[in-house]
């Protein structure tokens, strides 16, 4: 088949969080599968220098809106790993200093820069490759099959294409004015409740689960859990009125960029079999937060993550004080919204020795970190996929993790006696329940041949993405002969 992927993310050209990892390496397993592939972006700032004699596919490509037009170059990235990458390049609206926004908050004018994405890889299509499929990625890129099915319903070219929307997070839905509808030109009867309408605003992504042929959620629990009021952020019933067409396909890790076995960014190599390379790793993590004295037998534990409220850092604040009584170490590596940057800063204050934090964003810090800790520790609220406990299950770090989304999707409980599991749970909101599950791995961590059989029994899990890979594919065949 014939594939073009729409994403506002994608590594290594643009990345905020696991869209981008997603976007980076589902195309490439594609290909491997026997189908082409083509993956569009938008030509943020700095994604020039990233391309290898970047050429221009496409001068000029009219964008309409009212009363003025808008002229898009195309650029042809290449291929990558035999994936084609083209992108949209508009100056005014995509050379800024983020992708979305700055800490001030998101541009104003997002509607329009991601409408003009959708329709300029519609239009695109049409001269570079028609596919057999659009596979589209959350609310950026949703307004594609909006417009498909809707201002370019006779287009004889595109019509019988049909769309995939892969929602990798429901709580970013890309929430715009009502006169967004005239903006991006298209019909007032789009805004009603059943459409993209929702409380009186313009609704992106409620707008790609009308009107795209299939959708995809990230993990198999979270498909089911959108469709409760307590994780659909308002879409509950959309995703309800979906459900023979939504499915969730657990994302893949990228195991050429996350293999302790390989990995360049760590201080020593190791795997399930010679674990002790993991030792050095350690050392060298405790080097890089200035904690060299902590003892061995004392557990790390680490964070890496988006600093956001879904993440469920307010739990590990109620714990805080109880936390600070146990032998351990939590290091944290994260960047997002200042609260939560505020509120480790803060811990770091008051428990010097116990949490060192490192604001920011920082690959190489990042694979430290899933090398060295002992632990890993994903609080979240509610966790889509949620990428960092699969890279630290390979890593030989078992995950802490609250049972949600796909964090109850890929980790199972440590039974000292079976000897089996792969991390520890807690269900709830209870910060004591957090709290009881880190106690339950710090015992643990002081059994060492108990230990290091969890750590294998993460280690031999297989996240490659050629299963899930084959589950889009049915999921393509299925919506393309739906609409032969
Ligand atoms: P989300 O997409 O919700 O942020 P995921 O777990 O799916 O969560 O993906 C997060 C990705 O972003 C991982 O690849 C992780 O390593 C990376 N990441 C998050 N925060 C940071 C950071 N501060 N520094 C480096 N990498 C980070
Ligand atoms: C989102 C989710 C995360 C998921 C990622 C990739 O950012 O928050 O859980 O792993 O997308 O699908």
């Amino acid at each position: 088949m014939q594939i073009v992927f729409a994403a506002s993310e994608c590594v290594p050209f643009a990345k905020t969080g696991g869209l981008a990892d997603v976007v980076g390496a589902l195309p490439a397993e594609l290909t491997q599968l026997g189908h082409r592939v083509t993956v569009y972006l938008p030509l943020y700032r700095g994604v020039l220098e990233k391309l290898n004699k970047p050429k221009t596919a496409i001068p000029s490509l009219t964008i309409p809106f009212p009363f003025y037009n808008r002229f898009v170059r195309i650029v042809d990235g290449g291929l990558r790993e035999g994936v084609q990458f083209y992108f949209v390049d508009c100056p005014e609206l995509f050379d800024r200093e983020g992708l979305y926004g700055t800490q001030a908050g998101d541009y104003p004018d997002n509607a329009e820069r991601f409408g003009l994405f959708a329709r300029a890889v519609l239009e695109a299509s049409k001269q570079l490759g028609v596919p057999d499929v659009f596979h589209v990625h959350d609310w950026q890129a949703a307004m594609l099959p909006v417009l498909l099915r809707t201002t370019y319903y006779f287009d004889p070219v595109l019509r019988k294409i049909p769309c995939v929307l892969t929602v990798h997070n429901a709580g970013y839905q890309g929430w715009f004015p009502p006169k967004t509808t005239e903006q991006l030109l298209l019909p007032w009867d789009v805004f009603t409740m059943d459409k993209l309408e929702h409380f009186d605003t313009f609704n992106f992504l409620k707008g790609g689960i009308v009107y795209s042929d299939a959708i995809t959620t990230v993990s198999p629990t979270y498909a089911k859990e959108i469709q409760t009021e307590e994780f659909g952020f308002g879409l509950e019933s959309m995703f309800q009125r979906r459900a023979a067409d939504l499915h969730g396909i657990l994302n893949g890790v990228d195991t050429s960029a996350w293999n302790p076995a390989t990995d360049a960014l760590i201080a020593a190599h190791y795997s399930a079999r010679r674990l002790e390379g993991k030792k050095t790793c350690r050392r060298d993590l405790l080097h890089a937060y200035a904690l060299d004295a902590v003892p061995e037998t004392t557990p790390v534990v680490g964070i890496v993550s988006r600093l956001a409220t879904q993440k469920g850092f307010d739990l590990i604040a109620a714990i805080a004080d109880d936390l600070a009584q146990e032998e351990m170490v939590l290091l944290v590596l994260g960047s997002g919204e200042t609260y939560y940057e505020k509120l480790f800063t803060e811990l770091t204050e008051k428990f010097p020795d116990k949490i060192a934090v490192r604001i920011g964003y920082d690959n190489v810090l990042a694979h430290k970190i899933e090398a060295g800790s002992d632990m890993f520790l994903m609080p979240s609220r509610y966790e889509p996929c949620g990428l960092n406990q699969i890279y630290s299950l390979h890593y030989g770090t078992p995950p802490i993790v609250r049972a949600t989304g796909g964090l109850e999707d890929t980790v199972q409980e440590w039974n000292a006696e079976t000897r089996t599991g792969t991390g520890f749970k807690f269900k709830g909101l209870d910060p004591m329940d957090l709290l009881a599950a880190l106690q339950r791995a710090f015992v643990a961590f002081q059994d060492t041949p108990g230990w290091q059989q969890l750590q294998r029994n993460g280690m031999a899990m297989d996240f490659r993405w050629k299963n899930p890979a084959k589950q889009y594919v049915a999921v393509y065949e299925e919506v393309a002969r739906r609409r032969s």
